[in-house]
């Protein structure tokens, strides 16, 4: 009998990420960082104030989880206000608009190949994103 663990790669241990230290790190609006990845999905942080532009994906969900503040996100025929512990899927192709009357820290689900910014190219779009 064999167990069924011994062919599975002996790596090291994952760290515990700590959400307010890594926002700690940046201050920085609109520019989403890279903390973590798993099955071609990356973990961003980001930091909104203001009002983003208007924009969709045509390939990809996007989840947003708020970590500490609150946030509106705007659709054409409504908006969603998500307060820190709750999040919100907005799916492909769904036009949105995220608006945060104060500053707002978020967590972002999402493929490696998502554009900030959409379908849309601003000054606001990145399209390299540091990793902390
Ligand atoms: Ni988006």
């Amino acid at each position: 009998m064999t167990s069924g663990n011994e062919k599975l790669p002996a790596g090291p241990a994952p760290a515990a990420v700590n959400l307010a230290e890594k926002f700690a790190r940046f201050s920085d609006h609109w520019s989403p960082k890279i903390v973590g990845e798993l099955n071609g999905q990356m973990v961003k942080l980001a930091k909104f104030r203001g009002a983003f532009e208007w924009h969709h994906h045509a390939q990809e969900d996007e989840m947003f989880l708020v970590h500490r503040g609150s946030f509106r996100m705007e659709f054409r025929d409504r908006a969603v206000t998500l307060r820190a512990g709750e999040f919100l899927i907005v799916p492909r192709g769904v036009e949105h608009r995220p608006v945060a009357d104060e500053e707002v820290e978020v967590v972002l689900f999402e493929p490696a190949s998502t554009l900030n910014t959409g379908n849309v190219t601003s000054e606001r779009t990145r399209a390299t994103l540091d990793r902390l």
